[in-house]
């Protein structure tokens, strides 16, 4: 069902430092910071030849990436997505398996315009997991 690693979401206590490293130390191609404030967060996308990076910061009042890096002070992986074909079919297949969908289950525009959904860690050996329409 799932096809190919869009993207691995980076939290990091210092957006310019962690865009420099990946640019400087790593090489790689990156682009400018983007504020999503519909998702609380600064996002530094990261080209890679086979997937993205994307290095998340927390933005404004309530980020869901406050707390993640209160308890990982120096950052860490948040999460990864993987591409479906049709989220709707995904996600009503997860739910008969007993996976937990994040919110309201309903799927939300994703920082690249498409839709996404959230599963419970908990139910993916510890990592949070994003689905999304490609
Ligand atoms: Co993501």
């Amino acid at each position: 069902m799932i096809g190919r690693l869009n993207h691995v979401a980076i939290a990091v206590p210092d957006l310019e430092a962690a865009a420099d490293q990946y640019r400087n130390a790593l090489g790689a191609k990156v682009g400018a910071p983007q504020d999503e404030h519909d998702h609380g967060v600064t996002v530094v996308f990261i080209e890679l030849p086979n997937t993205k990076i994307e290095l998340l910061y927390p933005l404004g009042e309530n980020s869901p990436i406050q707390g993640f890096l209160e308890k990982n002070p120096a950052g860490g992986i948040h999460h990864i997505c993987y591409e479906v074909d049709d989220i709707l079919q995904a996600r009503d297949h997860l739910l008969e398996t007993g996976a937990r969908v994040l919110g309201t289950g309903e799927p939300k525009t994703g920082a690249h315009g498409k839709p996404v959904l959230f599963l419970h860690p908990k139910d993916f050996n510890g990592c949070l997991v994003e689905l999304e329409q490609v």
